[in-house]
C-alpha cells in the first residue's frame, strides 16, 4: 500500500484541536471512569500503587504512567494514518454521503454496526442514550453516524471535522480490530473491550467503500476491480497483514488469504506474536502502525527487502521507512506496556461444564500432548514458540509469508472469547471438537468420546 510521506501537519492538527475543544468534557468524564477500579485490574498490581519504598516508588508511578499513555495510544492514536485513510483513500466521504459533504448514499449506524463497527457507549453522552432507546434518534441517517464520530464513540475510528462541522478527513486505531464492546446497551453498543479480536468486523468491506482505491491499485500493480475482489474474499474478522509485503491476493487454491484477527490481550510472557511469529509485541506494532494503518514513522526490517519473498516492499521501500514526523516510534514503549496489561478475559460462569473440564485438563496435560507446545500457564512454550507447518499438520501458505517460515504456537487463554471464525490463522477449523479431531489424527492419540468432550470443555473454561 502507498507509503504516505508526509500529513498535512496545519490541518491534521488543527482537526485534533477542534475534536479536543468538542468533545473535552465528555473525553475527560470518559477517561476517568475507565481508571475506576474494574474486574479486568491485574490480581498481581492490587495494593502497590501506594505503598512501596522512596526507591519503588518511581518504578510504580512509572507503570501507572506507561498504562494510562499506552491506553490512550490504543484507543485513540491514529499515528497519522488519516493522511491515508481520508486524505489518499477519501474513505471519510463515503461515510458522510453526498448530504453531508462527501459521496454516495454515506454509512448509516445500521450499516456500520452491520460491517461491524462498535460504538463506546461510556463515550455518548445520557441524554442521548435516552433517545435512542426511546426511538428518537435516526439509526438510518448518515448524519447520526457523523455525530457518534465527534463524540469519539465509534471504536477504533476518529473524524477529522473542520469548522463548519464538515467531516474532512478520519483515522484509524489500534482498537478498530482490536477492540469490542460488550454489547451491553444494545448489539454492537456497549462498555469497550480492549484486547478482544473484533471478529465481526469486515474490513475488507469497509475498505472497498474508498471512493480511490488507486493507493491499492498502484502497489499492487492491479486493477480496481481485483483490489475488490482481494478484499471481498476475507470476510468478518479477517484481515491480510502481508499483501502489500508479498502482493499475494490469493491463495494457490484459489482460496483467501487474509488471517483471523488475533486478540491483543493475555501476551505478557509470550515471546513471539503473530500466526507466524514476525517478531515481539513492540516490533509488530511498528509493523502494523505503518504499513497496515500508514501511519507515519520509522520502520526497520531488512527482512522484508528480499526480491523473492517480498516482491512489493522490496520494490516499494516499505522495508526502511523513515516518514515523518515520527509518529510511531515515540509511542511503542507505552503501547507495549498496556498490552502487556491487559489480561485474558475469564470465561462467563456457566459458559463450560466445570466439572468435565476438571478433566479435561489431565487430558489435555497428559494423553493429548498438548501441553509439550501449550504450556501452562502461558499456553505456549516459554522460548523459542515456533513449529513447521508439518509438526502442525497445516500447509505452509501462511508460514511461508514470515521471515520463520513457521507458525506460532498459539496462547489458548481466552479462547472462548474469539470462536467466532474458527481456529487456526485461517479459521480453518469451524469448533474446537474440529480442532481436537485434527490433533487426534496427527498425533496419532486415541480418546474417547467423554475424553474428547472433556477436553473441549477444557479448552473452553481457559
Ligand atoms: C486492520 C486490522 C488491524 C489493525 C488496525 C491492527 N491489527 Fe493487530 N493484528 C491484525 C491481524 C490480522 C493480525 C495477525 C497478523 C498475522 O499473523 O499475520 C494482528 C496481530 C497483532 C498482534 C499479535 C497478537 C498475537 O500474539 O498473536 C498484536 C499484539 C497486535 N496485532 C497489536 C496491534 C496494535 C497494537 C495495533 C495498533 C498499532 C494493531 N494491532 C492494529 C489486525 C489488525
Ligand atoms: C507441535 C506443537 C503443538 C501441539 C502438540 C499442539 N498444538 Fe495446538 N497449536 C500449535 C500451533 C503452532 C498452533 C497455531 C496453528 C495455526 O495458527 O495455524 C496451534 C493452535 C491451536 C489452537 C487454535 C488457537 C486459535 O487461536 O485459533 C487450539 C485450540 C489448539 N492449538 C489446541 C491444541 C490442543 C487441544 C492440543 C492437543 C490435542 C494441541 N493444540 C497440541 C501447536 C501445537
Amino acid at each position: 500500500m502507498m507509503k504516505v510521506k508526509r500529513v498535512p501537519l496545519l490541518a491534521a492538527s488543527l482537526g485534533a484541536v477542534l475534536i479536543l475543544f468538542v468533545c473535552w468534557p465528555l473525553a475527560t468524564g470518559s477517561h476517568v471512569r475507565a481508571q475506576a477500579p474494574s474486574r479486568s485490574t491485574p490480581r498481581g498490581t492490587r495494593g502497590t500503587t501506594t505503598s512501596g519504598s522512596s526507591t519503588d516508588r518511581p518504578i510504580v508511578q512509572h507503570a501507572q504512567r506507561m498504562m494510562e499513555d499506552g491506553r490512550q495510544i490504543f484507543r485513540y492514536d491514529t499515528f497519522g494514518s488519516e493522511a491515508f485513510w481520508g486524505d489518499a483513500l477519501q474513505l471519510h466521504k463515503a461515510i458522510a454521503g453526498a448530504k453531508n459533504g462527501g459521496v454516495g448514499g454515506g454509512v448509516s449506524p445500521k450499516v456500520a454496526l452491520s460491517v461491524g463497527l462498535k460504538v463506546d457507549a461510556d463515550a455518548l453522552p445520557d441524554a442521548l442514550k435516552q433517545q435512542i432507546k426511546d426511538g428518537k434518534v435516526d439509526l438510518d441517517d448518515p448524519a447520526t453516524t457523523l455525530a457518534l464520530l465527534r463524540l469519539k464513540s465509534v471504536v477504533g475510528v476518529t473524524g477529522i471535522f473542520d469548522a463548519n462541522g464538515t467531516l474532512r478527513s478520519m483515522g484509524i486505531q489500534c482498537a478498530f480490530c482490536h477492540s469490542t464492546v460488550d454489547d451491553s446497551f444494545s448489539p454492537g453498543i456497549g462498555r469497550r473491550l480492549d484486547g478482544w479480536a473484533n471478529r465481526d468486523l469486515n474490513v475488507g468491506a469497509i475498505v472497498s467503500l474508498a471512493p480511490n482505491l488507486k493507493p491499492f491499485t498502484d502497489l499492487l500493480g492491479v486493477d480496481a476491480a481485483t483490489v475488490k475482489k482481494v478484499l471481498a474474499s476475507w470476510g468478518p474478522g479477517r484481515f491480510d497483514a502481508e499483501l502489500d509485503k508479498d502482493g499475494k491476493g490469493f491463495r494457490p487454491d484459489g482460496k483467501q488469504a487474509g488471517t483471523l484477527i488475533p486478540p491483543a490481550f493475555g501476551l505478557a510472557g509470550v515471546n513471539l506474536h503473530t500466526w507466524t511469529g514476525f517478531g515481539s509485541v513492540p516490533y509488530w506494532n511498528a509493523y502494523v502502525a505503518l504499513g497496515e494503518m500508514h501511519g507515519t514513522g520509522t520502520f526497520y526490517d531488512a527482512r522484508l527487502a528480499d526480491r523473492a519473498q517480498y516482491p512489493v516492499s522490496a520494490r516499494t521501500g516499505e522495508s526502511n521507512v523513515r516518514s515523518t514526523p515520527d509518529r510511531v516510534t515515540p509511542k511503542l514503549a507505552a503501547l507495549h506496556f498496556y498490552q502487556l496489561a491487559i489480561p485474558a478475559p475469564t470465561p462467563p460462569v456457566g459458559s463450560y461444564a466445570k466439572d468435565a473440564a476438571g478433566r479435561g485438563k489431565a487430558v489435555f496435560e497428559g494423553k493429548a500432548k498438548c501441553a509439550t507446545c501449550h504450556v501452562p500457564p502461558l499456553f505456549t512454550e516459554p522460548g523459542n514458540n515456533l513449529h513447521t507447518p508439518a509438526e502442525v499438520g497445516v500447509d505452509a501458505f501462511q508460514a511461508d509469508r514470515s521471515p520463520t517460515h513457521m507458525y506460532r504456537t498459539a496462547p489458548l487463554a481466552g479462547l472462548w472469547s474469539h470462536e467466532k471464525g474458527g481456529f487456526y490463522h485461517d479459521g480453518r477449523f469451524a469448533t474446537l471438537n474440529d480442532v481436537v479431531a485434527h490433533y487426534t489424527a496427527l498425533l496419532k492419540v486415541t480418546l474417547t468420546d467423554r475424553e474428547r468432550d472433556d477436553l473441549v470443555e477444557y479448552l473452553k473454561s481457559l
